[in-house]
Formats: structure tokens, sequence, C-alpha cells
């Protein structure tokens, strides 16, 4: 098996869309249920470090960008962020691998090729490793995680601007298949979805099919919308179903009042949202071992 066939990257061509929380929250619970994970920041805004709440102590991408650069293989920065989650941390350093890659490329090397390669002596410690990438639509960052990827998994909107992002995307794919031609699209989940749901979707899986092929690659599991949950989240550096757990255990609000002290109101709807995300996560680790069981038989036709 390719040593990078466990390697999600969490990417479209739009900003804004829900990329990093899926990745930070897919990961956390995949590391909770025992999977061993690893997550990779390839954005230089650097934002799962909020989700996370290892703010100010990644490197702002240094590791990422100095191992690139010579050739290194790359290390878990941050190691037992969670029980089971490593972080290779990213930020404003990461600037730097733009010009690396379009230097490599303009000396008629194939500079996208550089994660992959760095990555590939570190996978066989990982149940699943996991990149967050930016939004940007040229970004050499974005091809890096492509050509390192063996899935992408495309959190969307249901509006105009999300369906270019996610033609954005597809243009990416179709050039990184030249240097990675095991990369496929796990699928799309629908993020920040307010009450009018089913018809969003309906328009979303139209969508789906009309840049993707197939309306079936639309994960039947959503994120539901609910802002509150994930700035107190965010703002916590705690993951949805964490912010979930101390709602669950949260005393009565009477009860602190009673007893003087002022009530912590965590956002309820991180319950529902936690569902969500639970709901998600299964869906996703269920698609990849579909697709690798289908592999595995058809490996096993070929050989017999
Ligand atoms: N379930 C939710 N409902 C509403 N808003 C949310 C939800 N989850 C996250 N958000 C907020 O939506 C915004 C975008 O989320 P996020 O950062 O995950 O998207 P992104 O695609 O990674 O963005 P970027 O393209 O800038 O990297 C953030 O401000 C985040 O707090
Ligand atoms: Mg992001």
């Amino acid at each position: 098996m390719n040593e990078l066939s466990r390697v999600i990257v969490f990417a479209t061509g739009k900003g804004g869309t829900g990329k990093t929380s899926c990745a930070a929250n897919v990961a956390g619970l995949a590391a909770q249920a025992g999977m061993k994970v690893l997550l990779v920041d390839l954005d230089s805004q650097g934002n799962l470090e909020f989700d996370l709440g290892y703010v100010d102590k990644g490197d702002e991408g240094k590791h990422l960008v100095s191992t690139l650069l010579t050739d290194g293989v790359l290390e878990p920065v941050l190691k037992n962020v969670r029980p089971n989650l490593d972080v290779i941390p990213g930020g404003g350093k990461l600037d730097e691998l733009e010009d690396l890659v379009l230097g490599r490329e303009r000396r008629g090397e194939d500079g996208s090729i550089l994660l992959a390669n760095a990555l590939k002596p570190l996978a066989p410690d990982y149940d699943l490793i996991i990149i967050d990438t930016p939004p940007s639509k040229r970004s050499a960052l974005v091809m890096l995680a492509l050509a390192a990827a063996r899935w992408i998994v495309i959190p969307t909107k249901s509006d105009r601007a999300s369906i270019k992002g996610l033609s954005v995307l597809a243009d990416q794919v179709v050039r990184i298949r030249e240097v990675n031609p095991t990369i496929d699209v796990l699928g799309a989940i629908l993020f920040g979805m307010g009450s009018a749901a089913t018809v969003r979707r309906r328009f979303a899986a139209d969508d789906v099919r009309s840049v993707l092929g197939d309306s079936a690659l639309l994960f039947e599991s959503i994120i539901r919308h609910a802002e509150a949950a994930a700035g107190d989240a965010r703002e916590k550096g705690k993951l949805i179903h964490e912010l979930a757990e101390v709602v669950h255990n949260a005393e009565p609000w009477y009860v602190a009042l009673k007893a003087g002290r002022r009530p912590e109101r965590p956002a309820g709807s991180s319950l529902a949202l936690c569902d969500d995300y639970v709901l998600f996560a299964d869906e996703l680790i269920k698609r990849i071992g579909a697709a690798e069981e289908a592999e595995g038989a058809d490996l096993e036709a070929v050989t017999a």
C-alpha cells in the first residue's frame, strides 16, 4: 500500500467554509477514538492553534519550512496536543514555501512533491494524517498538500461562491494528478447549514454532481450553523466535543447564583454541533475503510 494512503487534505478554493474547524474536530474525535493522528497546518493563518488551544506554543511553520528547504524528514513538533494527537504547526513563516516551490519549478524540478517526500518516512507512525490548507487560489501550499494526499475532503456551503471554490479545487486536482495519480475526492461536507437544510442540500448535491461528477460524494452528515458554540470553542481552545462535555457537566445556573458565583454559560448549541461532528467523523472513517476494502479486493483479484 502507498505510504501516504491515510493522508487526508481539507481543501477548497474558497475561504471561510470550515476547512480548519472540520480538520481540527475530525482529528480530535479520531484521536479520542484511539487512532494515532497527525495534524499538519499548511496555512500561514495558523488558525488550528486556536481550535486546539496551543496558542504561542507553535513555531509559526519554521520546522515545515526548514525541513522542506533541506529535503529533510518532518517531525511532530507538538506531541500529544491531545492524547494520540500530534501537530506540525503552521503560521506566517509558511509564506517562504511559495518561493521555494516556485523556485524549484523554474529550475524544471517538481516543487509540489516536497511535502510528500518529507512526510513519507513519518507516515507509518500514524493511522491518520490530516492537512489543513489555506483558501488561496494559486497557492503553492495547496499544491504541496494535494501532492501528498490520498484523499480530499471538501467543506462547502451551498452558495454560488462555494461552487466557484469547488471548481478552483477541481482544476488544481486535475493538475496535481500528473504527480499524484492516486488522489481522489473522499467527499464534500455541507458546512454552517441553517434551517432550510433539505432544500439547500438538494442544490448542493446538484453542484457537487456538476463539478465532481457524482452527487453521492456529498456526505450524508452536515455541520450545522452554530456560531456561538464555534466562537466559544475557538476562544477557549477547546474542540467541540470538549466544549459539549463542559456544557453537559455544567452546574445549573440557579445553583451557581445561590452560591454567589457567576454562572458559567458555554454555548448550549455545542451539544447538537458535537453530534454533527461525531456523525461526520464516523462517516468519513467508514468511507476510507470501504475504499480500502474495495482496493484490497481489486488487488486480490489481480494477483489471483
Ligand atoms: N458550525 C459553525 N457555525 C457557524 N460558524 C462557524 C461554525 N464553525 C466554525 N464557524 C466559524 O466560521 C468561520 C470560518 O471557519 P473556519 O476557520 O473553520 O473556515 P476555513 O475554511 O478554515 O477558513 P479559511 O479559508 O480562512 O482558512 C470561523 O470564524 C469559525 O469560528
Ligand atoms: Mg482555515
